[in-house]
């Protein structure tokens, strides 16, 4: 496992980080720790959660997922691992218990740590703006936080490039923290979000980008196979994502383009995908996001390789947008 410096932070995030989306919704607490194990041993260093991670889970609540992290990081020496965590959805059916506004955020980020059980969050990343309350609000609430040493980055989330760069801006007016990192959709059939104008804004504002769902939600897994009805997934089956990807014409070519490559290399889909998007300029870090201990096994052993500069070149011209 290869290991990247996160934007200008002090941070050296490995090139695989673990999302923990699922844990306290397809996976119980016992496989989320296995999990978190198996991606340690492979040399991971990056775990990012959300504080509303799984509250729209049956049998679940929000702050599941941090807690599940927060135990097992009891196991761990603190500073080994890089924790990003998150803030901005809805925590409850309160309307003012979410938001980026300072009240919610101060609140927020206790919540955050004690879940988590540390006592500060290497990475606090507003999930999404929040167009209620001013920017200069909710960025010097999160400066703060950096100088209180409950935080020690800043980054954002879904957030558009003029969004982003207005964020910037401010904060270098106000001489407080900046945005260090963004979190962004980004896979071989999700590519314009990130590469129309984010990836530029990126590199000349040196941010560290790290890119989720990287496996589509489950399209690229495997599983999916053109003319047949999607099955086994845990949390992909009946997806309405991935019944949008399935009449997508491009994207069932690069499934195809993925199955022959994965045949030559004697890989599976999912490695595949995953070698394309490590190697895709300008990305520091994508997060795999798995249901069971051993989805998490094959991608994480199947990583180790680079696909040629032909193959490469194959996948991206086939899902290049225009
Ligand atoms: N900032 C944001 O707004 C945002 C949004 C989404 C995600 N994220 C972050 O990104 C992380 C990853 O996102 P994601 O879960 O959407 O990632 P993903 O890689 O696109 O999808 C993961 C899903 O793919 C399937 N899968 C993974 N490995 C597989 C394998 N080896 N074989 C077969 N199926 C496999 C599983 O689906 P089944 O469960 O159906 O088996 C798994 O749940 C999240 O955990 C979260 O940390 C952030």
């Amino acid at each position: 496992m290869r290991h990247r410096k996160l934007g200008q932070t002090d941070l050296i995030v490995s090139e695989l980080g673990l999302g923990t989306m699922t844990f306290g919704w397809t996976t119980d607490e016992n496989s989320s720790h296995r999990m978190l194990d198996l991606a340690v041993d492979a040399g991971v260093n990056f775990v990012d959660t959300a504080d509303i991670y799984s509250r729209w889970a049956s049998q679940s609540y929000a702050g599941r997922s941090e807690e599940i992290v927060g135990s097992w990081l009891q196991r761990q020496p603190r500073d080994h691992v890089v924790v990003a965590t998150k803030v901005r959805g809805p925590m409850s059916d309160d309307p003012g218990d979410q938001g980026l506004s300072r009240r919610h955020i101060m609140a927020a980020v206790e919540g955050s740590l004690r879940r988590l059980r540390t006592e500060y969050i290497d990475l606090y990343q507003t999930h999404w703006p929040d167009e209620e309350t001013p920017l200069e609000e909710t960025l010097h609430a999160l400066d703060d936080l950096r100088r209180d040493g409950k935080v020690r980055f800043i980054g954002c989330s879904n957030s558009p490039a003029w969004y982003t760069m207005k964020a910037l801006c401010a904060s270098d007016k106000e001489h407080i923290a900046r945005y260090q990192t963004l979190q962004v959709h980004y896979n071989l059939v999700h590519r314009a979000e990130f590469e129309r104008e984010l990836r530029p804004l990126c590199v000349d504002q040196h941010l560290g980008v790290i890119a989720y769902s990287p496996l589509a939600s489950g399209f690229l897994s495997g599983r999916i196979r053109r003319g047949a009805s999607p099955s086994g997934g845990r949390r992909s089956a009946g997806s309405e994502t991935i019944k949008r990807y399935m009449s997508d014409e491009r994207a069932l070519a690069v499934i195809d383009k993925l199955e022959q490559i994965a045949h030559a290399y004697g890989k599976t889909i999912p490695q595949i995908a995953l070698a394309w998007l490590v190697g895709a300029p300008n990305l520091t870090t994508a997060l795999l996001g798995a249901s069971t201990p051993e989805q998490l096994q094959e991608t994480l052993t199947g990583i180790d390789f680079t696909i040629s500069d032909a193959d490469q070149s194959a996948l991206d011209d086939l899902s290049k947008w225009s």
